[in-house]
């Protein structure tokens, strides 16, 4: 294929400009139309990042009518992204689709069909997939270094405050969800791309802090713990109210070694005697300039050109937003449930 592809950006929020910059600085891609509810408003940042073959829509459907558009990159708030998915999908578009993909299950089956019916690629946004921690982890765990695993926990510590631009709508229930799948989902999917295996129960907790101070409609905290296969374990804490910088703690424990963070001790190297420390970028930021969002979209390029699903397609992001529905089942009703959700 030598021809660029074009691209389509919905909404034009904080997370649409690293998409924008991505597309741009990608060989085969331009960024051809940019979806708002306002024309001035699409119109201003294709002005901002200097694009100048794109034309700006209010409307969904005139945009997936243009030829000209190949790939279509989901920054609007969660709510929206189901139906945004399906038309896309309908329209024979190829789709990068922020998370939460979904934010109730029939929304999440449906997108999933569609996706399946229609054919196309998809990505989802688990953005820090391609941080280079985790790529030095999942090499850590190829090489045998940790053993088997037994235990894993991820967390998403993050204050969503009332100064982001997120804040007015996700921290209301119908545009939100909970705060797992609104943002303790990367924490989730984390652990699943670690101990690759598939979780069958989950059980969790979730509350306000005292005073609610950030005036969250749901509870900002919540707590799972996951059985895996294997009997592996693993717990899941979200706080986006959290009153501390960004935090994002990893910890593996195998028979023969345990990561923290980039800290590695490991049986396998006899005589080492404390821990090793690996320089790398952590995924130490909540700014979306500091996430790896080129590599994500240098790889949904790859997918689309070559033919090839992702390994962060629809269709494994699903068992990541099972994993967040069921906790919330979980807390509703205080027992374990089992996945996959009936
Ligand atoms: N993967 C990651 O690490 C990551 C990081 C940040 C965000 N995200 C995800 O990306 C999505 C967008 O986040 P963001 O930070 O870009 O949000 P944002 O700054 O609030 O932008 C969302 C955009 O969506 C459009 N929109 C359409 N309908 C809307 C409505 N009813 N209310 C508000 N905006 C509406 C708006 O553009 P117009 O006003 O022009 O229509 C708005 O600028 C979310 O799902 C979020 O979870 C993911």
């Amino acid at each position: 294929m030598s021809e660029r592809l074009g691209a389509a950006i919905l909404g034009t929020g904080d997370v649409s400009g690293e998409h924008i910059r991505a597309y741009q600085r990608n060989p085969y891609t331009e960024v051809r139309a940019i979806l708002s509810r306002s024309r001035e408003r699409a119109e201003a940042k294709a002005r901002e990042y200097g694009l100048t073959n794109c034309r700006a829509y209010t409307d969904l459907d005139a945009l997936l009518a243009d030829p000209d558009i190949h790939l279509v990159s989901i920054c609007t708030p969660h709510h929206l992204h189901v139906e945004q998915g399906v038309a896309c999908a309908q329209a024979g578009k190829h789709v990068l689709i922020e998370k939460p993909i979904a934010i109730e299950l029939e929304g999440l089956r449906r997108l999933d069909r569609a996706i399946r019916e229609y054919n196309v690629r998809s990505v989802v946004s688990f953005v820090l997939r391609w941080n280079p921690l985790f790529q030095v982890i999942r090499s850590i765990l190829s090489q045998g270094l940790l053993g088997d695993l037994y235990y894993g926990e991820v967390d998403y510590l993050h204050g969503i405050t009332k100064q982001y631009s997120v804040y007015p709508w996700m921290s209301r229930r119908e545009y939100g969800g909970t705060a797992l799948l609104a943002a303790g989902c990367h924490a989730v999917d984390a652990l699943r791309w670690f101990v690759q295996r598939e979780a069958v129960e989950v059980f969790g907790y979730a509350n306000f802090s005292r005073g609610n101070p950030l005036e969250y409609e749901y509870e900002p905290n919540s707590v799972i713990l996951i059985r895996f296969e294997d009997g592996v374990m693993g717990k899941v804490a979200t706080s986006i109210e959290y009153m501390a910088p960004y935090t994002f703690p990893i910890v593996l424990m195998g028979n023969r070694g345990v990561i923290r963070d980039n800290r590695l001790f490991t049986h396998a190297w006899p005589g080492q005697t404390g821990w090793a420390t690996i320089p790398t970028i952590l995924p130490d930021s909540g700014a979306v300039t500091h996430h790896p969002f080129q590599a994500e979209i240098d790889h949904f390029v790859d997918c689309v050109r070559n033919g090839v699903e992702s390994h962060c397609n629809v269709a494994d992001a699903v068992k990541t937003h099972e994993i967040c529905l069921a906790g919330e089942i979980s807390k509703q009703e205080g027992r374990p449930v089992k996945l996959p959700l009936a």
